[in-house]
C-alpha cells in the first residue's frame, strides 16, 4: 500500500555523525512510532520512495526496515508492504537514545586507573619500546595461510564451538614438545594453560596465589605490569634489593622471616629491565627458600628464544616444577598481536587456572591457537626465529655502539647476551631528567625510568629495545637523546 503523503521525520539524519545512517533512521522511525505519529498498522513508504524522499541509498532504508522488523516495531505482509506492527507491546518498546553523548558522566561508581597507568610508548615520531619484536619480519601470507588451514581443520572436526578453557590441545601438545626439547622442561597437555599473552598468565598466577595477609615480592627494578597484576589480585608487593649480579637472596630470606610470602616474581633468563641472567647459585638458593617458606616463584620467561651469545641456562621450572609457575609467551617469538601466552604448572594448579580463564574470557581463541600450532609444526616458527635472531643481533650491535659512543659520560650500558633490549643505567641523573623532560618535544617516546622502580633504593635507567626498528632510526634517536642529556638539545 502506498502512502499518500511524504514521511517527514522529526529527527533529522546527519551523515557526519559517528553512528551509521541506517541506525539513525531506525531511531528516527522509533521516535515517530513512540510519539504516536506512526500508528500500529499504518503503512510505511516503500524503501525506494523513502530513500528518494530522504536522499538515502535504498540499501540504507532496507537495512533500517530489516532492523525494525527484527526488533518488532515493523512487520511486513507481502501484499501490504511494510507497516508499523499491529501488536506493539503495552507502551511500545523504549528506544535507546542514540543521541546521548558517550562522554556523559556515568551515574555509577567505578575503579579509576591507578595514579600512573602502565606506560605504553606510542604515537611519537620514534618509539623506543622496551623490547618488542619487529612484526614486519613475519610474512603475513604465512600467517594468513595458517589461519585458513586452522579454520578448515576446526570446521571439519566441528570444533568451532565452546571448548577447553586450557586452550587448544593441538597447541598445548606442540608446546610440550618445544618445552621438552628446547628448555628441558617435562610438561604434558594437562600441565599447560594457554592465555592471551603472558600478561594474562601473570595475572592468573597472581589471582591463584593471593590470600589474605600474604604479600608478593619483586626485585626493586622490575616489570611494572606484573606488579600491577599482583596488586590487582590483592597482594601488597614488597621490593627486594638488587646487587650488580641481580636479586639479593638474603633480602628474600629476610622478607620471608618477617612476612607471609605467597609469590616471588622473577625474570631469571633476562632480568627485566636490566637484562642480567640470574646465576645458578642464586636460582638454587631461591628454590630452597621457596620450599622452606612455601611460596611460589612466578618465572616470567618472556623472551627466552633470543640468545645472541652463549648457551642459556635452563628455566628454573625445568628443575623445580613443584615451586615454579612458569609463564611463557609467543609475543616476542612471533607477534604480540596474536596474544598467545601460557602457564606451566602442576595439573591441579592448571585446573584452577582454567577456572579463572572460564570466568574471564571463557576459553580463549581457538582459531589463533590452532594456527600458531600449525606454524610451529610446519617449521615456520623455527625459520622465523633463525632469520629474526640474525637481524636482531645486528641491530643490537649497532645500537650498543651508538649508546657507548653517545652516553659514555652519563650512563653505562652492558651488551645483553640475549633478549631484545639493552639497559642503560644513568649515573648522571641530571642528564636523565633532561632527557625525560625533552624527549617528547623531540618526537621520541619511551617508558619513563620511574616505571621500572619499585622503591627508592633502585637505580635509574632506561630500557632500550633494539629489535622493532631499523638501526638508523634507533641511532638517530640515541643521538637526539644524548644531545638533550648534554644540554645541547
Ligand atoms: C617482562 C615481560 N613480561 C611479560 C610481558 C607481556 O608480554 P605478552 O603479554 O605480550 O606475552 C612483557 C612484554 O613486553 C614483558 O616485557
Amino acid at each position: 500500500m502506498r502512502r499518500p503523503w511524504n514521511l517527514v521525520l522529526q529527527h533529522k539524519l546527519d551523515p557526519d555523525l559517528a553512528s551509521p545512517l541506517y541506525l539513525q533512521l531506525v531511531h528516527a522511525l522509533i521516535h515517530e512510532i513512540e510519539r504516536g505519529r506512526l500508528r500500529p498498522g499504518s503503512p510505511l513508504p516503500s524503501t525506494r520512495d523513502l530513500a528518494g524522499e530522504l536522499g538515502l541509498n535504498r540499501k540504507t532504508v532496507l537495512s533500517a526496515y530489516e532492523e525494525l522488523v527484527s526488533q518488532g516495531w515493523l512487520e511486513t505482509s507481502g501484499r501490504r508492504g511494510t507497516m508499523v506492527a499491529t501488536n506493539l507491546p503495552d507502551g511500545p518498546p523504549r528506544a535507546i537514545d542514540i543521541q546521548a553523548p558517550i562522554d556523559r558522566a556515568p551515574i555509577y561508581r567505578f575503579a579509576p586507573p591507578p595514579e600512573r597507568p602502565i606506560a605504553v610508548p606510542s604515537g611519537r615520531r620514534i618509539k623506543l619500546d622496551e623490547g618488542s619484536p619487529d612484526g614486519s619480519l613475519f610474512p603475513p601470507e604465512v600467517l594468513a595461510r595458517a589461519y585458513r588451514t586452522a579454520a578448515l581443520f576446526s570446521a571439519r572436526r566441528q570444533q568451532l564451538g565452546y571448548g577447553d578453557p586450557r586452550g587448544s590441545e593441538k597447541l598445548r601438545e606442540s608446546l610440550v614438545t618445544m618445552l621438552r626439547e628446547e628448555r628441558g622442561m617435562v610438561a604434558d597437555a594437562e600441565t599447560i594453560c594457554i592465555t592471551r599473552g603472558s600478561q594474562m598468565a601473570i595475572s592468573i598466577a597472581a589471582r591463584l596465589l593471593a590470600r589474605p595477609g600474604a604479600v608478593a615480592l619483586a626485585e626493586s627494578l622490575t616489570y611494572e605490569p606484573a606488579v600491577a597484576a599482583l596488586r590487582g589480585a590483592g597482594m601488597p608487593v614488597l621490593p627486594v634489593g638488587m646487587g650488580p649480579d641481580g636479586i639479593d637472596v638474603d633480602a628474600v630470606e629476610h622478607a620471608c622471616r618477617r612476612h607471609t610470602v605467597a609469590a616471588l616474581f622473577l625474570t631469571p633468563h633476562h632480568q627485566f629491565p636490566t637484562t642480567i641472567s640470574l646465576e645458578p647459585q642464586k636460582r638454587l638458593r631461591l628454590i630452597d627458600l621457596a620450599r622452606q617458606f612455601g611460596f611460589a616463584i612466578i618465572e616470567d620467561d618472556y623472551d627466552h628464544e633470543f640468545r645472541l651469545g652463549s648457551q642459556p641456562l635452563l628455566p628454573m621450572a625445568a628443575y623445580a616444577p613443584d615451586v615454579v609457575i612458569y609463564v611463557g609467551s609467543l609475543s616476542k617469538l612471533l607477534l604480540p598481536a596474536l596474544r598467545v601466552g601460557y602457564l606451566v604448572a602442576p595439573a591441579q594448579v592448571i585446573a584452577s587456572a582454567a577456572h579463572l580463564v572460564s570466568v574471564s574470557d571463557g576459553m580463549g581463541n581457538r582459531l589463533t591457537e590452532d594456527a600458531v600450532a600449525m606454524l610451529i609444526e610446519e617449521g615456520e616458527v623455527r625459520r622465523h626465529l633463525r632469520k629474526a635472531t640474525r637481524i636482531y643481533a645486528e641491530r643490537r650491535d649497532v645500537l650498543a655502539q651508538a649508546v657507548n659512543e653517545q652516553f659514555a659520560d652519563m650512563a653505562s650500558a652492558r651488551l645483553p647476551e640475549g633478549g631484545l633490549a639493552m639497559w642503560l643505567e644513568f649515573h648522571d641523573l641530571a642528564a636523565l631528567r633532561a632527557i625525560e623532560a625533552g624527549a617528547e618535544g623531540a618526537g621520541i617516546s619511551f617508558a619513563p625510568s620511574e616505571s621500572y622502580r619499585l622503591d627508592d633504593t633502585a637505580s635509574y635507567g632506561l630500557r632500550l629495545g633494539f629489535a622493532s626498528h631499523r638501526s638508523d632510526r634507533a641511532v638517530e634517536a640515541v643521538g637526539i637523546l644524548a644531545r638533550i642529556g648534554r644540554g645541547e638539545g
